[in-house]
């Protein structure tokens, strides 16, 4: 069959065996089989990433004296890059074997990490961090302006889909983003902003981060990004012939490019 812009590809998230992504069901799968939030796919970046221009944001703010917190940390790779610049870190997540491989591998006196649910009271004194943040983790709706000093910042750096022409290459395979990145005021109501307690001057703003999937494969890993062997087999059996016709004609050398939108969001005590 000739692949062309009006094929629709049978849409896995309708499939008996779809796990929601970032379900408390899909996390524990990810925490049970693979022990790391680590995305599988084979892709390359324009650089600077969104990543590096958080960690540029963060870098800037983190002094010698600083005490910082990453909530959600995941296995600690991000947070670890902090134990040098920094007085303290601490890392938290509620999944116990990302924070155990995040000890595993914690080489820096200054960091640790506790299995703590970021939506529980946290356990540390009134105004204590200079920087508490997050990674694609939970927000702090209620704890933050109480564990942050006055002096304190909030950041948070989420991604918010990817596109860029992915969606229309391959539909049914992916939708239509179900809202306007670039419509800072949805973006404020999709992270439920305005519940922030205590917290003032947020601030929203927009990364678009490109991103080349190298090879057809690498479209229906991230597709399938934490789902089940047998849900993987189905959407191969059914996608890979097409989405490899697809790919062939519109991707460049490097592969098919897409934007991932990130918002980083900032916020103060007060
Ligand atoms: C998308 S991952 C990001 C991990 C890491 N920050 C990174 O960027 O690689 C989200 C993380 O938040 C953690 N998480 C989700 N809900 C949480 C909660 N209520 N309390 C603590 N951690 C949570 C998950 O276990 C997961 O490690």
């Amino acid at each position: 069959m000739e692949m062309n812009d009006k094929y629709i590809f049978p849409d896995p998230s309708k499939h008996p065996d779809w796990i929601t992504p970032h379900s408390p069901e899909w996390y524990s799968k990810l925490n049970s089989s693979v022990g790391a939030y680590r995305y599988p796919w084979n892709s390359t970046f324009e650089m600077p990433n969104a990543e590096m221009m958080f960690a540029e944001h963060l870098s800037s703010r983190i002094t010698p004296d600083s005490r910082v917190l990453d909530v959600g940390c995941g296995h600690g790779d991000f947070t670890s890059i902090w134990g040098y610049k920094a007085k303290e870190v601490i890392g938290i997540d509620n999944r116990e074997n990302f924070i155990k491989r995040a000890e595993i591998n914690n080489n820096h006196e200054s960091t640790k990490y506790l299995v703590v649910n970021a939506d529980d009271e946290l356990p540390f004194p009134d105004h204590y961090f200079d920087i508490v943040y997050t990674k694609k983790g939970p927000w702090l709706y209620k704890e933050a302006s109480r564990i942050l000093k006055q002096s304190g910042i909030i950041l948070g750096l989420y991604h918010g889909g990817t596109d860029g022409g992915l969606r229309d290459l391959f539909p049914g395979l992916f939708s239509p983003l179900p809202y306007d990145p670039y419509n800072l005021d949805a973006v404020e109501e999709r992270y439920k902003l305005y519940q922030s307690v205590g917290l003032s001057q947020v601030r929203i703003r927009l990364l678009e981060e490109v991103e080349y999937l190298s090879a057809p494969e690498d479209v229906l890993i991230k597709k399938c990004f934490g789902q089940s062997e047998e849900l993987k087999d189905f959407v191969w059996s059914q996608c890979l012939k097409g989405v490899k016709e697809i790919f062939y004609k519109h991707a460049t050398e490097k592969g098919i490019r897409v934007i991932n939108y990130h918002h980083l969001i900032t916020a103060k005590v007060g």
